[in-house]
């Protein structure tokens, strides 16, 4: 199935936007404005399919939590058996506190600190996805340290070429800074592979997201397949899994969105062939679709010749537009018989703080709510208390019932860190 058919749990029920059998409407009333709402049965449908399409051969799915990272959306995941890929100390703790097993995570990243690969040891997770031939070394002197073999998986840098529609989300070409370049992996296997405390079990690849076309995925489950054989012929026959990263695209607006039964046709094959499982780290395929951020208009205003929709939510609830030039449809919650050419702003002292630019939108006015669709991935997690704004509440519907997943910020959690009467330390004998 071409997945831009694919339903988003989202819909106008009786001229009222609604999240499965829940009407955003009320949300907005019970829980206030901004916030983000989440569908269940999306989550798990998207789950599912990619599951399924994986299904040929053996597999898991490990979701990547950087793109949401709510304990009420991991918990949905965590009930269908799937595992997790984390990419900091703060995740791992975050996915271990949503009661993921230790041995259902994965660590990835290009810069874990030796803090964050002992917490890894320690917890004794699946895979530690490195990065370098120094990261190896580390490892294997901690695992050392500690009496046990380190399951490590190496990060290749396929060098493939890419479609993504922006260069901030291309991991995998020539010169990025992830993985191990393509023509060293031999080399640095081998080396790992003498290693007393680490045992190489997998090699691994992420090549960027919101991809759209497949060849990309083949190219480089290719090469990754070609590194596995030549190892195999050099007697390093200790492997268990291909991991092709994340990166499958959704439709945010017309974008084709990769097809799954060509993605299964034209890179099933090359796994099946090394006989390894095969792991995917979805993040943005899984919850991308999967929510909506309501937002409330708060003031209408005409400027040099432009209309601005001023709205109670911007680049601090959702980044992507100006961070990413990233495109969400906006839709009125009520529709109205008028329609307008605006800007949808938010209220961060910046100019470049806006959620649409230019868009063809229904005339609303100030107290009408707006819901921006498509923002599950990369929304929530992105973030920020700029301007001192408190960040919204997350709200997970699940059929006809919902609940608050994450309590809106209040201003006492901005200061909550801060100390209101420093320990000051005086150093003596400095240089002057
Ligand atoms: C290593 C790794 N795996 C998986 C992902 C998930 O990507 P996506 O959300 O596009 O599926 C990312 C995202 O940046 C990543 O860096």
């Amino acid at each position: 199935m071409g997945q831009g058919l694919l339903k988003s749990g989202f819909a106008r029920v009786d001229g009222v936007m609604c999240c499965e059998g829940v009407s955003l409407e009320q949300i907005a009333r019970d829980v206030g404005t901004p916030v983000y709402v989440y569908s269940a049965a999306t989550i798990r449908d998207r789950y599912e399919l990619l599951d399924r399409t994986l299904a040929p051969v053996p597999h898991r799915v490990h979701y990547t939590l950087k793109a949401n990272t709510s304990r009420g959306v991991l918990r949905v995941l965590r009930d269908l058996g799937a595992g997790v890929d984390v990419v900091s100390g703060g995740e791992l703790h975050r996915a271990l506190r949503a009661g993921f097993a230790p041995h259902d995570i994965i660590f990835g990243g290009v810069g874990k600190t030796e803090r964050e690969l002992a917490e890894a040891l320690d917890a004794g997770i699946l895979l530690i996805n490195a990065e370098s031939e120094r990261e190896v070394t580390l490892i294997d002197a901690l695992a050392g340290e500690r009496g046990v073999t380190a399951p490590v998986s190496l990060r290749v840098n396929p060098e493939v070429m890419l479609d993504t529609p922006h260069e901030y989300i291309k991991t995998g070409g020539r010169g990025h800074k992830f993985g191990v370049p393509y023509d060293q992996v031999v080399h640095v296997a081998e080396r790992i592979a003498a290693l007393a405390h680490v045992k190489l079990l997998g090699l691994d690849m992420h090549i960027g997201s919101q991809l759209s076309r497949i060849d990309p995925y083949r190219e480089g489950t290719e090469r990754l397949a070609s590194i596995f054989h030549e190892l195999g012929a050099k007697g390093i026959d200790t492997l268990e899994y291909l991991d092709i990263g994340g990166g499958l695209g959704v439709r945010y607006d017309t974008e084709q969105p990769p097809d799954l039964e060509r993605f299964a046709e034209l890179v099933l094959p090359a796994v099946r062939d090394t006989g390894l499982r095969l792991i995917m780290e979805p993040g943005r395929f899984v919850v991308g679709n999967a929510a909506a951020l309501v937002t409330r208009v708060l003031y209408r205003k005409h400027s040099g010749g432009k209309d601005y929709v001023v709205a109670d939510a911007g680049m601090t609830e959702l980044l992507r537009p100006s961070h990413y030039g990233a495109y969400h449809r906006i839709l009125p919650m009520r529709e109205r018989p008028d329609h307008a050419t605006v800007d949808v702003v938010g209220p961060v002292c910046e100019s470049g703080d806006f959620l649409a630019l230019d868009r063809e939108l229904d005339d609303v006015q100030p107290g009408d709510e707006l819901v921006v669709c498509d923002v599950g991935a990369y929304g929530y997690a992105m973030a920020s208390n700029y301007n001192s704004r408190c960040r919204p509440a997350e709200v997970l519907v699940d059929g006809d019932r919902y609940a608050v997943i994450t309590a809106r910020e209040q201003y006492e959690d901005l200061t909550r860190l801060e100390i209101a009467q420093p320990e000051w330390t005086t150093v003596e004998g400095r240089n002057r």
